[in-house]
């Protein structure tokens, strides 16, 4: 059960390296993190793929307890020597290639980062944590947190019960397999080596920092630029939404208290159809938006082709968290979408700019039919 591990006035500080630290929940993580523990040390490895933003993290410059280092986890040198002239401690493993869309297009630099990446960190990690001192009693020790997704699961039925860490792997996108592939290793990790590593399966994150390509984003950008809605299929599909702070605060709960080896799905209890979700998001742009060039919102959704091989649903069972570490999500989705719209409203400054060449060439590709 909850125990005061992770108070921040009982505990001993963290060296802790976040990969993917300048994407979106890697952002909203560290944001989390240093606000809560402002004497644990923090340094953020990202590549700064398209998906990687350092304006997600200006705000942190000066902080002496922060440091950024652009750089791949896959090039195991610089891994190596970060993990070692920082004493790392903790490892918060985010950076992935992370969109379902683009692993249809081009799965390689799925298998590239989110396989052979987290195998190079794993690798780097297993020769790095012996050399750190031995934790004191009741003191907790080194942490490798690999986060990972609900899609490895496969897909569900409309009646069949949520995903629970037992259900059998089942990733149908080159996203998910790629995902399954390091959460494989990861367990491997543990068993074989003893390095204490701990997976997390979350469900869809929504919140502040989100790339424009996903669906949330995607309509609520579009709105304000008046262009269509794309909605795949039919619109049935139903996806589990969870606001990203209540998913730091159980990243936080599962560093702390998660028992190693072991994997907690974290899931936000709010399953919505997509058809459902958009029209949810209509209505509030609508109601906060001063200016829109098309109203109501509604009437620029549009039903396009549908993605191939597209999961029905997703629901995450989140029992496991919350009956051993004392984690629920607290964000309704009607809460959260109407931050995360006014959020959307308030900082066009921060996704104007993401919407370059290279992002309406990516576009059209995916939304040529
Ligand atoms: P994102 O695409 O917004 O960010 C990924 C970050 O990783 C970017 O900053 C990018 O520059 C960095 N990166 C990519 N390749 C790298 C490499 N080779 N080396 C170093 N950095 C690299 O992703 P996100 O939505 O923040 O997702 C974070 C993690 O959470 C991923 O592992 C993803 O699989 C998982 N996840 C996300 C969701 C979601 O709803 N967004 C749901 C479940 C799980
Ligand atoms: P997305 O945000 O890409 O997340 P994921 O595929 O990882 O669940 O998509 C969420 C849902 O929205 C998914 O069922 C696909 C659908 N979708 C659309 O209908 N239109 C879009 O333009 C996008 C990006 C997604």
């Amino acid at each position: 059960m909850t125990s005061s591990l992770n108070s921040p006035q009982n505990r001993k500080s963290r060296r802790v390296l976040v990969t993917g630290g300048a994407g979106f929940i890697g952002a909203n993580f560290v944001h989390y993190w240093c606000r809560r523990y402002p004497g644990d040390r923090l340094v953020v490895l990202d590549a700064l793929t398209y998906a990687g933003n350092p304006q997600n993290l200006a705000s942190l410059e000066g902080n002496e307890n922060y440091r950024f280092v652009p750089g791949n986890i896959c090039d195991r040198p610089l891994v190596e020597t970060l993990l070692k002239e920082e004493a790392i401690d903790t490892v918060a493993h985010f950076a992935a290639e992370s969109h379902v869309d683009r692993s249809i297009l081009g799965p390689a630099a799925f298998i590239q980062t989110n396989v052979v990446g987290s195998f190079t960190l794993l690798e780097a990690f297993r020769n790095h944590w012996q050399t750190l001192p031995v934790p004191n009693s009741g003191e907790r020790g080194p942490i490798f947190l690999h986060v990972s997704t609900d899609e490895v699961y496969g897909s569900l039925g409309p009646e069949d019960p949520g995903f629970t860490e037992q259900t059998p792997y089942a990733p149908n996108s080159p996203y998910s397999a790629s995902k399954a592939g390091s959460d494989h290793l990861a367990r491997a990790y543990y068993h074989t080596y003893g390095l204490p590593t701990l997976i997390t399966n979350c469900s869809n994150n929504y919140g502040p920092y989100h790339f424009p390509e996903k669906l949330i984003p995607l309509m609520c950008i579009n709105m304000l630029l008046g262009k269509p809605l794309p909605v795949y299929g039919d619109g049935q599909n139903i996806r589990d939404w969870l606001y990203v702070e209540d998913h730091c605060r159980g990243l936080d709960v599962v560093i702390h208290q998660g028992t190693p080896g072991e994997t907690y799905n974290i899931g936000g209890n709010n399953e919505v159809k997509n058809i459902d979700l958009v029209r949810m998001l209509c209505q509030l742009m609508d109601e906060l938006a001063p200016d829109l060039p098309v109203r109501p919102c509604e009437s620029l959704m549009t039903f396009v082709k549908d993605r191939p091989g597209h999961d029905r649903r997703y629901a995450i069972d989140a029992t496991k968290i919350k009956t051993e570490l004392g984690w629920t999500p607290t964000v309704t989705v009607e809460e959260g979408l109407r931050q995360t719209v006014q959020w959307y409203l308030a900082h066009q400054e921060w996704w104007r700019p993401l919407l370059s060449p290279e992002y309406q060439d990516y576009y059209r590709q995916v939304y040529a039919n």
